[in-house]
């Protein structure tokens, strides 16, 4: 798999001990930075990965910055983009078979080396579940990333706030 990986200087270290474990793996990866330690700001790497996903670069984005909210939060604004900040196995699993993110975030002060390793190889053996339950909702979140008129409209929700009342969400 051909895998995309960026952060932040916070941890640049925890970055590279996890794209090492991932060559290791045998993924080839690609690296956006940042490559030392040395004052940056995390949306500029997101925004690399996530052009690198969208464009069809790489198969999978990993981002980390100190609690993963920045950079996760940037990488999800390139359109296209499915990012998911994970800190464990549930998480990201769900966050691939219902959500089929592109995109998993970690925060690497939070979240220890190991364990993140971890969680991106679960990540990758899950497998998205096309459901139309799925494809419906991802194909809703997808039309929140550009303005448009029907978003206006109180009803923008309202198949989705139906099925709920007819007791058709488990959860
Ligand atoms: C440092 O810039 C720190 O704010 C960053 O790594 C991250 O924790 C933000 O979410």
């Amino acid at each position: 798999m051909r895998i995309a990986i960026g952060c932040d200087h916070i941890v640049t270290d925890t970055k590279i001990a996890v794209a090492d474990f991932l060559k290791s793996k045998g993924h080839e990866v690609l690296d956006v930075g940042t490559y030392d330690f040395t004052r940056t700001h995390y949306p500029i790497y997101g925004k690399k990965i996530g052009e690198a996903v969208v464009k069809k670069e790489v198969d999978l984005g990993v981002c980390l910055c100190g609690t993963g909210v920045g950079i996760t939060n940037a990488v999800n604004k390139v359109p296209g983009v499915r990012g998911a900040l994970v800190r464990d196995m549930t998480i990201a699993i769900y966050a691939k078979e219902q959500l089929n993110a592109n995109v998993i975030g970690f925060g690497a002060r939070i979240t220890g080396e190991f364990l993140i390793c971890d969680v991106i190889e679960a990540f990758i053996q899950a497998e998205y579940q096309e459901t139309d339950k799925n494809k419906q909702l991802i194909e809703k979140i997808n039309q929140c990333e550009s303005t448009n008129a029907s978003q206006e409209k109180p009803e923008f929700f309202a198949k989705f706030l139906k099925k709920w009342e007819m007791g058709e969400y488990e959860d």
